[in-house]
């Protein structure tokens, strides 16, 4: 919708129903009539529930609605805990076939005893239950048949095991390398052999970090010898993918060659809650709550637009007026003047003026 289009239908939104959109106005009457429903979300039924190798292996089953994805995308999963609806980030580990023959699709969910939401889920979630999901997003995905080396570190493994397993036919070399810790956390422990058997051009490296000592990228390459023609993807802790991306391209590995992605957000700090006001509109709002200036937003009950929730897709851009932002990804501190921030990336380090994109453009 062009710019000014969306000015006056927020302010239209905000006049009529002091929301910042339609849906968010009718939402609350919505959850009246169907309880289960959720304004932008997709319902999906859990099928089964595995436990291995420290995650949880969530099998899903969703409505024909449900829209098609890219292996190597990620989605939020979205729980009702303790009256509250919270969502964390997960990539879709199964293949793009599955969905589209059965309506089905996995995912596995690390599990953090000491996590609020996904510390949780071993205790909540039981098959028959509805959870619910966002749309799949993302850009680190597998693009066409080339010599490629896939590279995945603990969880990581995720989106490269939905990249490999959805491929039907492999026709140039693929090398795939897992680093995990101990054979009991090896993921996708069942299915390593069948894929070997259905791709004769696989190589498949299982590096057992417990046995074998910690893969670095010196390793990588002295050992494992990658074809450095390949086009690498890298997923793992952040420190990993920046490791093993700084050292691809110091072998001369060309940067459009190297796709990767990352997890491990900074937690947001423990510490005194900072003002935080958010304008939409003519309309002003502080932010209670804690944690980013997405969930804080969130908390105060001001629906403001939002994809990936980690950083990637931009919706949530916003431009800060004033105050000093903490980057969740980085650690980096912003200064304290104006400059557009992502809202669920930012947390507040001291007062902190925002408002929508849209405002001033
Ligand atoms: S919601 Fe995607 S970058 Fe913030």
């Amino acid at each position: 919708m062009p710019a000014i289009f969306q000015t006056i239908y927020q302010e239209l939104c905000q006049t009529l129903f002091r929301q910042s959109g339609f849906i968010a106005a009718v939402e609350p009457f919505l959850r009246k009539l169907i309880p289960a429903h959720r304004a932008g979300l997709y319902r999906a039924r859990i099928l089964s529930i595995t436990p291995q190798a420290g995650c949880l292996r969530l099998r899903l089953k969703v409505s024909r609605l449900f829209p098609a994805f890219v292996a190597g995308q990620h989605l939020q999963l979205f729980v009702e805990l303790n009256g509250r609806l919270l969502e964390r980030t997960f990539s879709i580990c199964s293949d793009v076939q599955r969905l589209s023959e059965q309506h089905e699709l996995e995912l596995a969910v690390q599990i953090q005893p000491q996590g609020r939401f996904t510390g949780a889920l071993p205790g909540t979630l039981r098959p028959g239950m509805y959870v619910h999901l966002s749309r799949p997003v993302g850009d680190f995905c597998f693009m066409s048949q080339q010599p490629a080396c896939l590279i995945g570190a603990g969880s990581g493994v995720t989106p490269l095991f939905s990249m490999l397993s959805s491929i039907s036919r492999l026709t140039q070399p693929l090398t795939f390398i897992y680093s995990f810790r101990g054979k009991e956390r090896l993921l996708f422990a069942a299915e390593w052999a069948a894929l070997q058997a259905k791709f004769p051009l696989l190589q498949l490296v299982l590096w057992d970090s417990a046995r074998q000592g910690r893969l670095t990228p010196e390793r990588l390459l002295g050992e494992l010898q990658p074809d450095l023609q390949a086009h690498f993807y890298l997923c793992g802790p952040r420190q990993f993918t920046a490791d093993f991306s700084r050292a691809l391209l110091n072998t001369g590995v060309a940067e459009a060659a190297i796709r990767s992605e990352s997890f491990g957000v900074i937690a947001p700090s423990a510490g005194e809650t900072q003002p935080v006001s958010l304008q939409l509109g003519q309309h002003s709002y502080p932010l209670g709550g804690h944690g980013s200036l997405l969930q804080r937003a969130e908390q105060t009950g001001v629906t403001v637009p939002y994809g990936c929730r980690r950083g990637v897709c931009m919706q949530c851009l916003c431009e800060k007026t004033s105050g000093v932002v903490r980057n969740l990804l980085t650690g980096e501190l912003s200064d304290a003047g104006p400059g557009r921030i992502q809202l669920c990336i930012s947390e507040a380090v001291s007062p902190v003026k925002v408002q929508s994109v849209e405002i001033s453009a």
